[in-house]
């Protein structure tokens, strides 16, 4: 593997902020210029200097870190993965190839492309033992719930998941860990309903390979059309990285206290099962069943939005100010998709039909609230054949190579363990009651 991916440090201007506090102290701040001229204040050396701190609750405002992997500009509805336009890897990549860039730094060469397949390839099996694990959940049990749990799991059985001290075990943990969530994810599937589980089959491609493990049984192997595979491709290479969003944040806060690499991203799975992050492409499916059962007319659930009785999931994002890019590649996947398997799916329908009442209403152009990447994403999995409660399941998958690069890259800096501070707010001191 290349290893381009050199921790680089912001540029520090010549230039400083000037803060002056209410008790006069004063104080000058670098200004740090990012690669793409984004400016910002480092107060590292605020409460040192002052005993000040800064409070920004849900870190609207708060750059955690520096990072060469994923940039957005969401005024203008940028993605970039390492530099390279998101509408560019939708078009021309493989999912392979966008998880090597994100990890590496680097697009792979035709050769080191092909030793990463084969890695994944070779590490496709879950160990037995893993594989009974599953014995211990019920067949109604959360996905992400498993996920989750078998994704630590896996790091009892691969112990060398757990002892990444030199740049040579990378290359295999991640590619354990990419090519195993796939397998745990359709494992978990099979046994909800019952069904004997699949092992994977060397011979497919990722995508195709996944699709087998879900949909195959044991006397008829699913034979996907490839246009089902590309879409599965696209949509794991859209959610494969978001730069510092929930999940990633908290990969990237737990491997600063040195927790190894599956269990930072175990955490990130779950993290990621919120409605608000990761879990809105499920929420998006059971607001489009709703109104299509309950024949409920998208103004009206419009009005109920307004009046803040509802809310309209896959809609607004904490950084897209504009539009997601991701939306749009996906609002025209969902198209092509449903309309090369010759199906027709009323919720596409609702779904156009609201963006457009959403996007000419008031409410939502003063807030800047546009389509986010789960408002079409659930269509194509529904075409796919995926069912709803796995659909945040398939975008942990996708998001995978996104946190293990951030794990990556956080643990190569060597940093200090994140540690926010607060503002205490409590009673003050007092005294336990005497005793009756
Ligand atoms: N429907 C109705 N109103 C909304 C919505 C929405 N989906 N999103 C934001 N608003 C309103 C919100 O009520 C607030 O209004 P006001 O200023 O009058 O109080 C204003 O817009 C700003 O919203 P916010 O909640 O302060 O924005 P945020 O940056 O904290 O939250 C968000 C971002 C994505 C959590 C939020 O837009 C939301 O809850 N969306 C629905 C859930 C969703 O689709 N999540 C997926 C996000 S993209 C993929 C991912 O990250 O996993």
């Amino acid at each position: 593997m290349s290893n381009a991916t050199e921790v680089k440090s912001p540029n520090t201007e010549s230039k400083t902020a000037h803060l002056t506090l209410p008790d006069g102290q004063s104080l000058e701040l670098p200004v740090v210029v990012g690669s793409e001229n984004e400016h910002a204040i480092d107060i590292a050396a605020l409460r040192g200097s002052t005993g000040h701190i800064t409070i920004d609750p849900a870190y609207g405002n708060t750059g955690a870190c520096s990072s060469d992997i994923t940039y957005i500009d969401g005024d203008k509805g940028i993605l970039r993965y390492r530099g390279y336009p998101i509408e560019q890897l939708a078009e021309h990549s493989s999912y392979a190839e966008v998880a090597y860039l994100l990890i590496w730094g680097e697009l792979p060469t035709a050769d080191e492309l092909s030793h990463f397949r084969w890695l994944l390839t070779e590490n496709e099996m879950l160990h037995e033992g893993l594989r009974n694990a599953f014995e211990g959940f019920p067949p109604y049990g959360h996905p992400m719930a498993i996920l989750s749990a078998m994704i630590n799991a896996s790091a009892c059985y691969h112990p060398d998941m757990m002892q990444l001290e030199d740049d040579e075990h990378m290359p295999l943990a991640a590619a354990k860990l990419i090519s195993k969530v796939r397998t745990i994810a359709a494992f978990s599937y099979k046994k909800s309903i019952g069904q004997p589980m699949r092992y994977p089959n060397p011979n497919l491609s990722y995508c195709a390979n996944f699709l087998h493990m879900m949909f195959s049984i044991p006397y008829a192997r699913y034979e996907p059309e490839p246009e089902v595979i590309r879409a599965l491709s696209l949509f794991l290479i859209l959610h494969a990285d978001h730069e510092q969003n929930c999940s990633t944040s908290t990969v990237r806060m737990v491997g600063s206290s040195r927790a190894n690499l599956s269990a930072s991203v175990a955490s990130g799975v779950c993290a990621l099962w919120g409605p608000l992050h990761g879990g809105a492409n499920m929420a998006v499916i059971k607001m489009l069943e709703q109104i299509q059962q309950t024949g409920m007319p998208v103004s009206e659930y419009v009005e109920k939005v307004k009046k803040r009785e509802l809310k309209l999931m896959g809609f607004g994002h904490r950084v897209y100010k504009n539009f997601d890019p991701r939306a749009k590649i996906l609002k025209k996947a969902a198209d092509d998709l449903l309309s090369t398997l010759g199906i027709s799916d009323p919720k596409l329908d609702i779904a156009k039909e609201l963006e457009e009442a959403a996007l000419t209403d008031e409410y939502f152009v003063e807030r800047k609230l546009y389509p986010n990447v789960d408002f079409y994403s659930g269509i194509i999995l529904n075409a796919i054949g995926i069912p709803t409660n796995m659909f945040t399941v398939m975008f942990a998958i996708g998001r995978m190579p996104g946190w293990i690069a951030h794990w990556y890259e956080a643990f190569k800096e060597s940093g200090r363990i994140c540690r926010p501070r607060q503002v205490y707010t409590g009673p003050n001191v007092r005294d336990y009651p005497a005793a009756k």
